[in-house]
């Protein structure tokens, strides 16, 4: 049955990453790493982390009040609010009502949604559910709020540089600027032990490195074989690359991008998609005879695949990638930080194209999707948005750290993690007005934030 609603999708966007960062090369050289293996070996060129005073709630509230302010929504006007996040804080109460403060103010406690959690996955699960419930016979008329926050933290070791941190808030609406073809969806959902947390009292997820990024290269083959069938029977002919003007990925680190756009085109090639010339064919030919599982370790078709896709990834990827190569993975929050990098470098184009969108959560749950874009009057325009975003400012006034700080930064938030009874410095200054920061978690382990205002007060501490 067809929704009444029509154009549901996305009408805004904002982004929060802590201004705190470090230089790829400069944990390169601190690890012991050898030259280029976090920058090219990795593809990343900087890190972002939460200081002492941030964490997934503090950047949530910060990402949720901004992105009512800018865009003038009324928060009496949101029904829905669901969070997607991996970073545990309480076992039971969800981050969600911590978000709850923002809305309580203003006489708001009717809004439904809580969290969802599986790794990365877990704001593709919320933004669904909103979605689902605009276009739903439930719907009020009123927004959804999707907010998707992590801070992506690991233990000493090859992982480490593949941190990051950030929180993304959407607002979700009918007659929308990014509009979902929801018939044009592959889901591959398995059990895998590629990476989880088992560890109650750390932060970190116990990782399966190689595993992974196999789990999420098989995950998208499969995603991507559903989509393309599903297109097929909507529309009587082959899906193919040639469909799409971008493909925004999950991007735990930007060489798995790179590696899993050219398996999209090894997947067209093997369909035989007539974009793919005589001899970009030549150079695939030998690897057609492999088994599936042959073609995850093979090396040589790897760099084949590379090399043929090179043109068309700096034409449809390549604009989405700058985000997440700037502040790292960023968990739930970085597949629609891939979507905002593209927002940035194409918004004047955009209208008319269709994006498509890879999300993988470790464990695994993936879902390949279809966005199409269109124009909107002012505010959900995406000239405005992309101005709202503000993204060349927010990354050139953040703040380098040496890694030595990171480190010890580290350490403090390790023994911080789950414990009680401490304040914190309230050391706002590298923080912009408006945002958000923990001050106290009391001996109930009962958390407090501030928020900074403009002439520097603190508005509502312990
Ligand atoms: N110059 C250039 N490239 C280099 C150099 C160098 N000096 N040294 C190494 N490299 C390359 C390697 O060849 C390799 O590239 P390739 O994959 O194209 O072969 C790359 O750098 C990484 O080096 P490796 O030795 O293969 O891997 P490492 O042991 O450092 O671990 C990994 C990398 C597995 C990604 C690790 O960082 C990790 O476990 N990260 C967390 C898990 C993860 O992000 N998984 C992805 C999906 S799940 C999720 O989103 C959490």
């Amino acid at each position: 049955m067809a929704s009444e609603q029509k154009n549901v999708g996305i009408l805004a966007l904002e982004i929060y990453f802590p201004p705190s960062c470090l230089q790829q090369e400069a944990l390169e050289a601190h690890d012991g790493a050898s030259k280029g293996k976090y920058t090219i070996g990795l593809g990343q060129d900087c890190m972002a982390f939460c200081g002492e005073v941030e964490d997934v709630i503090s950047m949530s509230l910060t990402a949720v009040s901004s992105l009512l302010e800018k865009y003038r929504v009324d928060p009496k006007q949101i029904g829905r609010l669901e969070v997607g996040s991996e970073t545990v804080i309480d076992k039971s109460k969800s981050i969600k009502t911590f978000l709850m403060q923002i809305f309580e103010k203003c006489g708001n406690t009717d809004i439904e949604g809580v969290d969802s959690t599986n790794a990365c996955y877990g704001g593709t699960a919320a933004l669904f559910n909103c979605v689902n419930w605009v276009e739903s016979s439930s719907w009020d008329g009123r927004y959804g709020l999707v907010v998707c926050t992590d801070s992506a933290v690991y233990a000493e070791g090859p992982a480490r540089p593949t941190g990051g941190a950030a929180a993304i808030a959407m607002l979700i609406g009918p007659d929308a600027p990014i509009v979902f073809e929801s018939k044009l969806r592959g889901s591959h959902m398995a059990h895998v032990y590629d990476f989880y947390k088992p560890i109650l009292d750390s932060e970190y997820p116990v990782v399966d490195g190689k595993l992974s990024q196999t789990c999420y290269l098989m995950a998208l083959d499969s995603c991507y074989k559903t989509l393309c069938s599903k297109y097929e029977k909507l529309e009587g002919k082959p899906f193919s690359v040639a469909d799409a003007d971008y493909f925004v990925f999950h991007s735990p680190y930007n060489k798995l991008v790179q590696k899993s756009f050219a398996r999209l085109l090894f997947n067209d090639f093997m369909r035989n998609a007539s974009y793919i010339n005589e001899a970009d064919k030549e150079k695939l030919a030998p690897f057609s005879s492999l088994t599936g599982d042959e073609s995850y370790s093979n090396r040589d078709l790897e760099k084949a695949s590379q090399q043929v896709s090179k043109p068309f990834y700096d034409a449809k990827v390549q604009p989405s990638t700058l985000v997440p190569k700037q502040v790292g993975n960023m968990y739930t929050a970085s597949i629609y930080a891939a979507f905002i990098s593209l927002i940035h470098n194409k918004h004047s184009t955009l209208p008319g194209q269709r994006v498509v969108m890879f999300s993988y959560g470790s464990g695994s749950t993936a879902t390949m999707f279809s966005l199409r874009i269109r124009e909107c009057q002012h505010p959900f325009s995406l000239s405005n948005i992309a101005a709202v975003l503000n993204i060349a400012e927010k990354l050139k006034s953040r703040h380098e750290f040496p890694p030595e700080k990171f480190v010890e930064i580290l350490k403090i938030m390790e023994h911080r993690y789950g414990a009680k009874n401490f304040v914190t410095s309230k050391d706002c200054s590298l923080l912009a007005p408006g945002t958000y920061y923990l001050t106290e978690v009391d001996s109930k382990y009962r958390r407090f934030y501030a928020k900074k205002e403009t002439n520097s007060a603190v508005a509502n501490g312990h």
